[in-house]
């Protein structure tokens, strides 16, 4: 089949879905984004996301004009008419954080009642390993004559069209090698079309050479949670030795850099500072921790780097609260930052918003501010939490800023300006991000983690 004859339908139009069908639907496919929710799907088809992406608003708009991207919430109307079927819904946590595969399942069930037979159902998803044998088992009681393959995603938001376009590898798992060939397909034409995507979208090209890889269908889900299990391990890891680094009066950036610096190690994922958070690593681990307890399997190195993570906000006040003589009531705190990373709007687990409620509770006045994600944090802050439009209005007259999230605009703020527009001296550089002598130069005492 040519892309011209292939019609694909993503199920779930969220982070993940929205930026596969949007980008599919420029390799030549016509693509229907399937979203429930009637707020999100409203704003897509005006042409935009309704989260932040760079990028994705051009080429939403422009396969919308095309006619190749088609947002629908109807499955009877996309799934029959579709050869492959993504599905790319959320897999959120159970309060014991096992992974909730409740929209997993709907999803397939749903689908199954409208797919063709012989139509390839591909999970994007991230599920525990042997979710694929389970959806199997549900076609097979449906009556659905379906090729299922596992399709994990590695996609960051922040830099989700480059990540795609220019993968590291795609991973495709299945009984059938025929679908999962069909699967690694569609990728090899992404390809052929990803410089000029990406000159649509305003993103850099580059010469990166992803590699394909096709594995059972076990290994394919595996190594997905596997991979972000290995990350939030390594963040955790250099965040244990940055305790150790404060009590000794090292400098975790100096060590981690060093460590990293052997080709073994390398350098990646091995900053210290506020630990991780947003929709994946959180829930990822605990996903993998409670798939493991199923299959008798204790990871316990899974908990210790979760125990790391939670703790780090907490430290973080603790430290500041060390510098002010255990007493921050009445003190106007500024935390910068409230999407869990910078490039997105994403406020999921966001460590700046667990500091400024952590701060909050120290009986400190709490302002903030984020350059993306005021709308989405809104329910997220404590009352009492105030948000600014700009980085300006949120500093002004304060006696400690908290830095927690790397965006440009609050990064290359300079220490200079900031201790000018503040009234106090403390920066607390949650993220590791300032050169210590340079804010020591503008007349702030310098907090850091493991520095
Ligand atoms: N966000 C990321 O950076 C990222 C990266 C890699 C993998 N993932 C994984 O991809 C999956 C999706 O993540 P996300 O961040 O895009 O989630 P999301 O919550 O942004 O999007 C999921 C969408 O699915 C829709 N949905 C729910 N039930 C549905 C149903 N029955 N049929 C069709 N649509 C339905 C929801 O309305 C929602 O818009 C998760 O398993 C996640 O772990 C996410």
């Amino acid at each position: 089949m040519t892309p011209a004859d292939t019609t694909i339908t993503v199920l779930g139009a969220g982070y993940v879905g929205l930026t596969t069908a949007a980008l599919l639907a420029h390799a030549g496919y016509t693509v229907y984004a399937l979203e429930p929710n009637p707020e999100r799907l409203d704003v897509i088809k005006q042409g935009k996301s309704f989260f932040f992406e760079e990028g994705l608003d051009a080429i939403i708009k422009a396969a919308l004009d095309r006619g190749t991207l088609i947002p629908t919430d109807s499955y009877a109307d996309s799934v029959p008419r579709s050869h492959i079927v993504f599905s790319s819904v959320g897999t959120p946590d159970n309060p014991d954080g096992s992974s909730n595969l409740t929209y997993v399942f709907a999803a397939a069930r749903e689908a199954a009642a409208h797919l063709a037979p012989g139509s390839i159902y591909v999970q994007k998803s991230t599920v525990p390993v042997g979710t694929g044998t389970r959806i199997e088992a549900v076609f097979t009681e449906l009556g659905a004559s379906i090729h299922y393959v596992s399709n994990p995603e590695f996609l960051r938001e922040g830099t989700a069209l480059h990540d795609t376009l220019y993968f590291d590898r795609v991973v495709a798992g299945g009984n059938d090698s025929q679908a999962v060939d069909e699967v690694l397909a569609v990728y090899r034409q992404l390809e052929t079309w990803r410089d000029t995507i990406a000159t649509a979208a305003g993103i850099k090209p580059t010469t990166q050479t992803g590699q394909y890889i096709s594995t059972s269908l076990n290994s394919a889900e595996l190594i997905k949670v596997t991979a972000n299990a290995f990350l939030a391990l390594k963040i955790s890891f250099a965040n244990s030795i940055a305790k150790l680094s404060d009590e000794v009066g090292a400098d975790i950036v100096d060590v981690m850099d060093a460590v990293g610096a052997d080709k073994r190690i390398g350098r990646a994922f091995l900053q210290a500072g506020r630990g991780y958070g947003g929709g994946c690593f959180p829930k990822d681990v605990s996903g993998l921790i409670a798939s493991g307890l199923d299959h008798g399997v204790e990871l316990e190195i899974m908990h210790a780097a979760q125990a790391v993570n939670s703790s780090m906000p907490g430290y973080i006040v603790e430290k500041l609260l060390t510098s002010c003589d255990g007493n921050l009531s009445g003190k106007k705190v500024a935390v910068l930052g409230l999407a869990f990373k910078a490039g997105t709007s994403d406020v999921r687990r966001s460590p700046g918003i667990a500091l400024a409620n952590t701060i909050l509770r120290t009986g400190a006045q709490v302002t903030t501010y984020d350059p993306q994600a005021l709308g989405e944090a809104e329910e997220k802050l404590h009352d009492g939490i105030v948000q600014f439009d700009s980085l300006e209005k949120a500093i002004a007259g304060v006696d400690v800023v908290i830095i927690a999230t790397e965006w440009p605009e609050i990064i290359h703020y300079s220490a200079q300006r900031y201790a000018e527009a503040m009234q106090g001296t403390l920066f607390v550089d949650a993220i590791n991000h300032f050169d210590i002598a340079t804010v020591q130069q503008a007349g702030l005492r310098y907090i850091g983690v493991g520095r």
